[in-house]
């Protein structure tokens, strides 16, 4: 067999094999085949797609790459969410403290950073010392003892989303239904847990553009883990906004604070009460999320789920005097306030341009080799449906670079302002 062939195949629009696919990320992931020719066949896929038989050969393929946890003896159902990437998306880091000090057991295996979209492993990172490349061993024993860790893609586990990963990010082939459905769920499933909730968002600043093209990503993913016998749901949820006012490391580690005290903005909250009650019925701890949302917001009120949060960043070698005091994060030396140039109501919020505004600002990678920024991002002082004044602060930057005057100008404009404004009854939806 020959990778040239098997880029040909599908340059081709033809089906590739379960060996081929085999072939391709055994080798890719013994450096045999070079990234290259490894960026050829993902643009390949990228452009002529695969159909769910080859979808489930390429997650299998990948999550055989490495080990697989066994979390059978951890008692209890062990859970697990993940989201298909957003822009200010920081919902892992407050609905996994909150469902586990409600005693559910959160296994969870994240990302970096993707494209315009930030990551949770970067945002865990954002914390000093905290890590996210625990061994085997100790992932488990955190899961049994405080009920959540959160580790990354390595060389054991997943070793294939670790490197396709980290390439798709910098060859243009991340929004590709195969390749989000193959990454996501070979993670899940490499990780152990017995319950998945997917979180997949539409809109201009998620992978999936349009609502059709969500529901069908969450399709694939929910009938991939269905046919291993693994209970998963999947949400689809807009991104036509970033999610909460924080986008950028430390900036959104600090909205988790605040959100976790129950002054979190409105959005990434009621997002956070509704999967999360999804999980506690997944984890059967509750019998209806109605019972399980007013679990959740009472270990908010009574300081619980930030204790659990505290716990959980402690035991993952997180400095937790920054949680206490989060004056202590590292602020930008270069903070730009931007102002409104008309009055009227915010209509919409490019999401793109703010998720890609803030990698640019520092917060991001462009290239493999880039080191993120920590402190780099943008917060909004404005979201959709909010009255502007001419000259009234909308957003503001936080950088260490200097020459910005084109990326205030592209933040200016994400705002949509209008005179008059139509809220969108958009609710969300859930695949099962
Ligand atoms: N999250 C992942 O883990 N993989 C993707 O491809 C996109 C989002």
């Amino acid at each position: 067999m020959d990778i040239l062939d098997i880029i040909g195949k599908k340059r081709d629009k033809k089906e590739l094999t379960r060996e081929e696919i085999h072939y391709f990320i055994k080798h890719y992931v013994d450096g045999e085949i070079k990234d290259y020719q490894a960026s050829a066949l993902l643009m390949a896929i990228y452009l002529n797609g695969m159909n769910d038989l080859e979808i489930s050969y390429l997650t299998d393929e990948m999550k055989n790459s490495g080990d697989t946890l066994d979390l059978s003896d951890i008692p209890g159902i062990k859970v697990d969410k993940h989201s298909t990437g957003g822009v200010g998306d920081k919902v892992s880091l407050v609905l996994g403290p909150m469902v586990a000090s409600l005693g559910a057991k959160l296994a969870k295996m994240s990302g970096r950073g993707l494209g315009h979209t930030g990551g949770t492993l970067d945002k865990l990172e954002s914390i000093p010392g905290c890590r996210i490349d625990l061994s085997e061993e100790e992932f488990k024993k955190q899961v049994r003892e405080i009920g959540i860790a959160i580790i990354g893609q390595n060389e054991e586990l997943d070793p294939a989303d670790k490197k396709l990963y980290a390439l798709r990010d910098v060859t243009g082939t991340v929004a590709s239904i195969p390749l989000i459905a193959s990454s996501i769920m070979s993670k899940k499933l490499a990780s152990g847990a017995d319950s998945i909730l997917l979180d997949v968002k539409f809109g201009s600043g998620a992978f999936m553009k349009n609502m059709k093209d969500a529901r069908k990503l969450a399709v694939t993913m929910v009938n991939i883990g269905k046919n291993l016998g693994k209970d998963v749901k999947a949400e689809v949820t807009d991104m036509d906004q970033p999610l909460g006012y924080a986008v950028g490391n430390n900036l959104e580690v600090k909205e988790v604070i605040d959100t976790l005290h129950g002054h979190g903005p409105k959005d990434l909250t009621e997002l956070c009460l509704n999967s999360g009650s999804i999980m506690l019925v997944q984890a059967k701890i509750f019998n209806n999320e109605n019972d399980a949302k007013i679990a959740l917001k009472e270990n908010i009120q009574n300081g619980k789920a930030f204790e659990k949060f505290v716990e959980f960043i402690s035991r993952q070698g997180g400095d937790k005097e920054y949680l206490y005091h989060p004056e202590k994060f590292e602020v930008a030396s270069n903070i730009i306030e931007l102002y409104s140039k008309k009055a009227g109501y915010v209509n919409r919020i490019d999401a793109l341009t703010i998720g890609e505004s803030s990698m640019k600002l520092g917060g991001g990678r462009e290239t493999l080799d880039d080191i993120i920024d920590m402190s780099a991002g943008i917060v909004l002082n404005k979201k959709i449906g909010d009255k502007v004044e001419k000259g009234e602060l909308i957003a503001t930057l936080y950088t260490n670079k200097d020459n910005t005057e084109e990326i205030e100008k592209n933040v200016i404009e994400a705002f949509d302002i209008k005179k008059t404004f139509k809220p969108n009854k958009f609710e969300g939806i859930l695949i099962e």
